[in-house]
C-alpha cells in the first residue's frame, strides 16, 4: 500500500504540472484505513472537472447548550418563554467570525478568489467550487472516482488530506474527502445495526363482541355518566378526557396545528372516519391532516394496505378527538422502501434543520450510511429526489410513537442527533416521544431474543430517546372493575405470544448522564425506593455496559418523564373495531394536551411552552402520582411504580386543570 506522504508528492507534481514542494506546515486532517466494502475506487478525477468543495468548521458553544436550554424552560428562569428563532440557534453554535476569517484568509492566499467563498446561510462551513486540480494543491490529496457497486452511485472522495496546522483546530471536515458511505465506527460492544430498528407500533387485539353491556358494570359506576361506565374495558376520548379532566377543545390558532411524525405506517381515511362516527362525533368526517412528505413518504392508503399497521390510525384517532377543531401536520417520513430499515429520526430532523443535513459532531458528519436512509434511493420505488434538508418548518408540539434501542446505535451517533433536539427545544418545540412497550427491555429480537443486553440476556435495554431533552412518555391503565375516578396503575397486560410482557417501558439510559432538571427526582428514587437491583456506572462512550453484573445504570438519565393511559384503547384499522394497547396511545395523548395549553397561552398573547421538563419536574403536584405496578422484563420483575417519580410511570399522569394553571402562570 502506497504512504499518505507518497500520495501528497504525486498529487501535487500532476495536479498542478509544477513542482511545487509540500508546505511543511500542512497536517494530515483525515485518513481512511481502508474502502467500505461495496464502494470501488475507479479513475482519478479529470484535472480541470469542477468540484463543489465544502469546509465543514467547528462548531461553538456546543458545551453550553444544556444551560441555554434551561434558560429558556426552567420555571424559575427570568428569560423563561423566550426561546430562540432558527437564526440565533445557528449564529450560538457558529463558529466565531474569528475563526472564519482565517480560514477565509489562508483559503486566499493559496489562490482561491474571495469572490467564489460562499459562507453558508447557517454558517457551519464555507463553499466553492474549483477546479479539481486546485483543490488537491490545496488539500495535499488525490481525488478519485468511487463506484458503489450495489446502487451504481459514483461519489468523489479521497483516502486523505492535509491541512494548515494553524487552521485544522478550527476544522471539522473537507468534502470530497474521506467519507464515502464510511460505516459507522462502533463502539466495542457488538450490536447489530440491521436489526428490528423500528419498535412494533400498538398492540392491536380483537375485543370481545361489544353489544352495549354485555357485562355486568362495574360496581362503583353507577353513578358515571353511561359513556364513563365502561372505561374499565373500552378506553374511548370520553374516558381520557374525563380521567385528566381535558375540556372540549375550542380553539384553533394557526400557530399550534400539531405535529404527527409516522414512518412505515400510514393511515386510512376510511379507518379515520369509522373511528370519528362511533367514539369522536365532534369530529366531521373526512377530516385529515395536512401532509408534509418527507424524503417520498406518501399517506393515505386504503385500509387493506399493508402499510396501514395501526400506529398512525390510533395517532390522529387520539389527536383529534383532543384538539379538534385544531389541525394536524402529517410529518410521514421516508420512502416505502427505507421507512423499514432507516435506523432513526435523522432523515426527519434534516428536513425540520438543514443545517443538521451536514452537521458534525463527535467525528460524524451527517446522515451515517449503513443506518440512515440514503436519497436518491436507488432501490425500484424508492424516492429519487435528493435527501431532504430544511424542507419543512416543526410544529410547536410533535408526537412521535416510534422508537429504537438506544443501544441500536453508537454513542457518537446518537448524541449528535440529541444536540439536534436541543437546538430545535431552545427554538420552543415540545417532543412527546412514546418511552417503548416492553418493560425494562427493548422489543423482542432487538438485540437479542428477548430484547435485553449482555451475554446472558440480564441487561436492562433502554429505548431511545433517551436524550435528555424531550418528553418521553409511559403508559397507564385502569383494572376491570376500576373506573375513571380509581387510581391508574403502570402498563401491564398479558397479550400473548411475543407480547406476554407487554409493558410500559421505563429505566436508566446508558448514553446520557441525569440532567441537572431530574437530580432531584432520580435521586429521590434511588434514595428512598432502592430498587435492589446490582447496577453499574456507565462509562462516557458506554463501553462497560452491564460491568460485574449490573442490570441498569444508576447514574443514568431515568425515563420515562410522565405518563398517559396506554390500554383497550378502541379505534378502527382496516375496517375493524380493535383494542390497542401501547406507549403508542399516551405519546399523541400528551402532545394534544401540549397542543391545547398552547392554545390557552397563545390566547393571552403568550409563547409556546417548549422544553416541558424542567416545569414538570419542579411541579409534581400537576399529576397523578401513579404508585402501582412494574415494568418486568430481561427475565427480572423490573422497577416498581411508587411515590413521586418512578422509572415505570415517570411524574405521572396529567391532571390537566393543574398543568393548564401552571403553564399560565408562567410567563
Ligand atoms: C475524533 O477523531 C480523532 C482522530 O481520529 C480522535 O482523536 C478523537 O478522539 C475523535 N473524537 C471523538 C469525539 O470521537
Ligand atoms: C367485577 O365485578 C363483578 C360484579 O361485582 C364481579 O362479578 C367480578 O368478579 C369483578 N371482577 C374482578 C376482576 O374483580
Ligand atoms: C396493582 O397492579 C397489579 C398488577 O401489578 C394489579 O393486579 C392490581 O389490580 C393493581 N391494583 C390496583 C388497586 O389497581
Amino acid at each position: 500500500m502506497k504512504t499518505a506522504l507518497f500520495a501528497v508528492v504525486a498529487a501535487v507534481l500532476v495536479a498542478s504540472g509544477n513542482a511545487i514542494p509540500t508546505p511543511s506546515n500542512h497536517v494530515l486532517h483525515e485518513k481512511r484505513t481502508s474502502l467500505p466494502r461495496p464502494w470501488v475506487r475507479s479513475n482519478r478525477v479529470e484535472r480541470d472537472a469542477i468540484l463543489p468543495v465544502r469546509v465543514g468548521l467547528m462548531q461553538n458553544n456546543l458545551e453550553i447548550g444544556e444551560d441555554l436550554l434551561m434558560e429558556v424552560s426552567h420555571p424559575s428562569s427570568p428569560k423563561y418563554g423566550k426561546h430562540w428563532t432558527q437564526e440565533e440557534v445557528h449564529d450560538m453554535f457558529a463558529p466565531s467570525t474569528s475563526v472564519v476569517q482565517e480560514v477565509r484568509d489562508w483559503l486566499v492566499s493559496s489562490g482561491v478568489a474571495d469572490t467564489v467563498i460562499v459562507h453558508s446561510e447557517n454558517k457551519g462551513w464555507l463553499a466553492f467550487d474549483i477546479p479539481a486540480w486546485k483543490a488537491e494543491e490545496l488539500f495535499h490529496t488525490e481525488y478519485h472516482e468511487h463506484f458503489h457497486s450495489a446502487s451504481g452511485k459514483v461519489t468523489v472522495g479521497s483516502d486523505d488530506y492535509y491541512i494548515p496546522e494553524h487552521i485544522r483546530e478550527h476544522i471539522d471536515y473537507v468534502t470530497p474527502g474521506v467519507k464515502l458511505s464510511a460505516p459507522l465506527t462502533k463502539s466495542k460492544v457488538k450490536r447489530d445495526v440491521h436489526k428490528g430498528h423500528y419498535k412494533p407500533g400498538p398492540f392491536k387485539k380483537q375485543p370481545p363482541k361489544w353489544t352495549g353491556h354485555p357485562w355486568p358494570k362495574p360496581p362503583g359506576a353507577g353513578s358515571l355518566p353511561l359513556n364513563l361506565q365502561g372505561c374499565d374495558r373500552n378506553v374511548t376520548p370520553a374516558c381520557l378526557k374525563a380521567l385528566y379532566k381535558i375540556p372540549d377543545a375550542h380553539r384553533s390558532d394557526p400557530a399550534n396545528v400539531m405535529g404527527l411524525y409516522e414512518s412505515g405506517d400510514t393511515y386510512s381515511q376510511e379507518d379515520l372516519n369509522l373511528f370519528f362516527a362511533k367514539y369522536a362525533p365532534n369530529v366531521p368526517q373526512g377530516t385529515h391532516p395536512k401532509l408534509d412528505s418527507i424524503d417520498g413518504g406518501q399517506a393515505p392508503v386504503a385500509p387493506n394496505s399493508d402499510f396501514n399497521t395501526g400506529e398512525s390510525d390510533i395517532d390522529m384517532d387520539i389527536a383529534y378527538s383532543l384538539i379538534y377543531p385544531q389541525k394536524i401536520t402529517l410529518y410521514q417520513v421516508d420512502d416505502s422502501v427505507e421507512a423499514f430499515t432507516d435506523g432513526g429520526f435523522n432523515t426527519f430532523l434534516d428536513a425540520l434543520d438543514g443545517s443538521y443535513c451536514t452537521y458534525t459532531a463527535y467525528n460524524i458528519t451527517g446522515n451515517s450510511p449503513g443506518v440512515d436512509a440514503v436519497y436518491p434511493d436507488p432501490a425500484p420505488g424508492g424516492y429519487k429526489g435528493p435527501l431532504q434538508c430544511g424542507a419543512f418548518k416543526p410544529t410547536r408540539v410533535i408526537s412521535v410513537s416510534y422508537g429504537v434501542s438506544e443501544f441500536d446505535a453508537p454513542v457518537a451517533y446518537t448524541k449528535r442527533q440529541c444536540n439536534e433536539l436541543l437546538k430545535l427545544g431552545l427554538q420552543g418545540v415540545t417532543f412527546l416521544w412514546a418511552s417503548g412497550d416492553y418493560g425494562v427491555a427493548s422489543f423482542p429480537g432487538d438485540d437479542n431474543d428477548n430484547g435485553c443486553l449482555g451475554t446472558d440476556s440480564k441487561v436492562y435495554n433502554p429505548s431511545f430517546p433517551t436524550c435528555p431533552y424531550v418528553t418521553n412518555v409511559g403508559a397507564t391503565r385502569l383494572y376491570e372493575n376500576q373506573t375513571v375516578l380509581d387510581p391508574e396503575s403502570a402498563l401491564q397486560a398479558n397479550l400473548g405470544g411475543s407480547a406476554s410482557l407487554f409493558a410500559s417501558a421505563g429505566g436508566f439510559a446508558n448514553y446520557f448522564p441525569v440532567p441537572s432538571y431530574q437530580k432531584v427526582a432520580v435521586g429521590n428514587y434511588l434514595k428512598y425506593h432502592n430498587p435492589g437491583l446490582p447496577s453499574y456506572v456507565a462509562n462516557a462512550d458506554a463501553t462497560n455496559i452491564g460491568e460485574g453484573g449490573g442490570v441498569y445504570n444508576r447514574a443514568g438519565r431515568g425515563f420515562p418523564d410522565v405518563s398517559a393511559n396506554g390500554a383497550l384503547f378502541r379505534a378502527f384499522n382496516d375496517l375493524s373495531d380493535l383494542h390497542f394497547y401501547g406507549t403508542s396511545l399516551a405519546a399523541p395523548i400528551w402532545g394534544s394536551i401540549v397542543t391545547l395549553i398552547n392554545e390557552e397561552r397563545t390566547a393571552i398573547g403568550k409563547g409556546p411552552v417548549g422544553f416541558i421538563n424542567p416545569v414538570l419536574y419542579a411541579n409534581p403536584w400537576a399529576f397523578n402520582d401513579i404508585k402501582n405496578g412494574s415494568n418486568p422484563g430481561c427475565g427480572s420483575s423490573g422497577f416498581k411504580a411508587v411515590d413521586g417519580w418512578d422509572p415505570v410511570t415517570g411524574l405521572g399522569t396529567p391532571a390537566y386543570p393543574s398543568l393548564l394553571k401552571l403553564f399560565l402562570s408562567l410567563p
